[in-house]
């Protein structure tokens, strides 16, 4: 049996395109950390989409396929979600969905599954909950449709009424025992995971949705009545959605979460370029 090279260099030769016209720090530079330490190297375009179009009238999507056609892989983040959809179809090498608008982050979601197995061991029997603004997080879209997955997992997703997440996330094959419930109220009581998956102060509107945001966030007092096992996670960025009191609490596990999307990623690109084609 041929041994793989474990060096580093797995990937030399092996080009990675980044493609994001949305603002991104954690998975563009993720990705392009990844991508050089298995040896690839990296070319990108990225900026506002507001700033191209005015200093360069390239449709987005030829502007994508002349990369795919330089690279290997091509990870993508984009405003529009039926970008990267049509994109997928269109290119002709491997495409990373690395966030298309408000409808999902998959390799976010592939981080928080990793987070929660490295924590708990395991990702069955656990009650996972998540809270935020669930109607635009793309990061809570992914993780329920990949967490629904597993057999008895109890999903609690915790928003106000005009936030809840679209029937479309919650519906489709769910593992043996499996739950999904909603619920007002954002409670950190009796949770193996509390996924705090943002709720930006810039999209609430009036006085009354800003404190209705308020209620979503994690104070250190919510944070202390956690259950001493029990995992805190957030895919950050972090505004106010978390108290910076909370990093210094055990359960806080969002920064090893975020490090650990480095492996992810490696894991990621490994398997689509490793892949005979
Ligand atoms: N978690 C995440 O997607 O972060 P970035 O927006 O910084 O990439």
């Amino acid at each position: 049996m041929r041994r793989e090279r474990q060096d580093g260099t797995e990937l030399h030769g092996k080009i990675l395109g980044m493609f994001f016209l949305q603002e991104s720090t954690r998975t563009r530079v993720g990705f392009s950390a990844a991508a050089q330490r298995l040896g690839a190297g990296v070319v990108e375009v990225q900026g506002n989409r507001h700033a191209m179009l005015s200093s360069s009238p390239e449709r987005d999507s030829d502007t994508l396929r002349i990369m795919s056609d330089y690279a290997d892989v091509v990870a993508v983040r984009h405003h529009d979600p039926d970008f990267v959809r049509a994109a997928a179809r269109w290119i002709t090498r491997p495409l990373v969905n690395c966030g298309n608008g408000n409808d999902e982050h998959p390799t976010q979601a592939l981080i928080d599954l990793f987070a929660i197995r490295c924590h708990f061991g395991c990702i069955s029997g656990l009650t996972v909950r998540i809270a935020g603004d669930l109607r635009s997080m793309r990061v809570a879209h992914s993780l329920v449709g990949a967490l629904k997955r597993y057999p008895s997992v109890h999903i609690e997703l915790a928003s106000p009424t005009h936030l809840r997440m679209p029937e479309s996330y919650l519906t489709g094959d769910t593992g043996r025992g499996t739950s999904i419930a909603e619920r007002a109220t954002f409670d950190t009581r009796e949770a193996d995971v509390v996924y705090v998956a943002g709720y930006p102060r810039q999209r609430v509107s009036s006085v009354a949705k800003e404190k209705a945001r308020l209620r979503y966030r994690l104070t250190t007092t919510q944070a202390r009545h956690m259950r001493p096992s029990a995992l805190i996670l957030c895919p950050l960025p972090r505004f106010d959605e978390i108290a910076q009191d909370v990093d210094a609490l055990p359960q806080a596990g969002y920064f090893q979460q975020s490090a650990a999307g480095l492996f992810v990623r490696m894991a990621v690109l490994k398997f689509l370029l490793k892949q005979p084609r």
